[in-house]
């Protein structure tokens, strides 16, 4: 099959809707974007950003990539990053994981998947980071943790960034939350670690990573 003509009927469907219901909407959000939170999630296809949270078009910038990770040189996260913080002036970044997650599971085994092993060896030098505590859990408590060390982790880079560090010596208002979402159920939880200045980072670092 070549085409995905269904694909182009439903956005049909999905902008007269829209349009109908608010007439002027994608007339007024072509004019300019100006979403107030950046998103950073996994690829996966449970996990949309804009549904799960019911925000519109024009309301959060999105970034994906497998396992939602932020390294510290990767340009695409440094360039999304930058443009949410400095150009689009968000006020809040959302580093969201998810338990179930397949890159995170993969990075827990020796398991050969290609090229993405070495994409995934952030997440393995997370797990090397915290194995005293993750090798204390049995092996399903194990990978939910790590779920979640991983955005405890993904949190602390987004903060170090030169970019968040400038925003916070500016004085401008940038809060960077860690939540992860239960695909079972569909609901989004917060990790507790939200830092708004650079001198509540190590705090709320150790507290999220020890309880
Ligand atoms: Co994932």
């Amino acid at each position: 099959m070549r085409t995905l003509a269904h694909l182009f009927e439903t956005n049909r469907r999905w902008a007269e809707s829209v349009e109908r219901d608010r007439p002027g909407f994608f007339a007024a959000l072509a004019e300019q974007q100006a979403p107030r939170i950046l998103w950073i999630g996994c690829a996966d296809s449970r996990v949309p950003a804009n549904q799960i949270t019911g925000l519109d078009p024009g309301e959060v910038f999105v970034h994906r990539n497998v396992a939602n990770v932020v390294p510290h040189a990767d340009l695409n996260a440094l360039s999304v990053l930058q443009y949410a913080v400095e150009v689009l002036k968000v006020e809040h970044v959302v580093v969201c994981g998810h338990y179930g997650c397949g890159g995170v599971q993969a990075a827990l085994s020796e398991q050969r998947l290609g090229l993405i092993d070495n994409w995934l060896l952030h997440v393995k030098d997370i797990r090397w980071k915290h194995r005293t505590a993750l090798d204390a859990l049995d092996d399903t408590a194990r990978f939910r943790r790590l779920c979640e060390l991983n955005v405890i982790e993904q949190v602390v880079n987004v903060c170090q960034t030169s970019f968040v560090r400038e925003a916070w010596q500016a004085g401008r208002d940038l809060s960077v939350h860690g939540w992860i979402y239960e695909l079972s159920d569909g609901l989004l939880r917060d990790l507790g670690l939200t830092v708004t200045a650079a001198d509540e980072l190590e705090p709320l670092y150790t507290e999220a990573v020890e309880r």
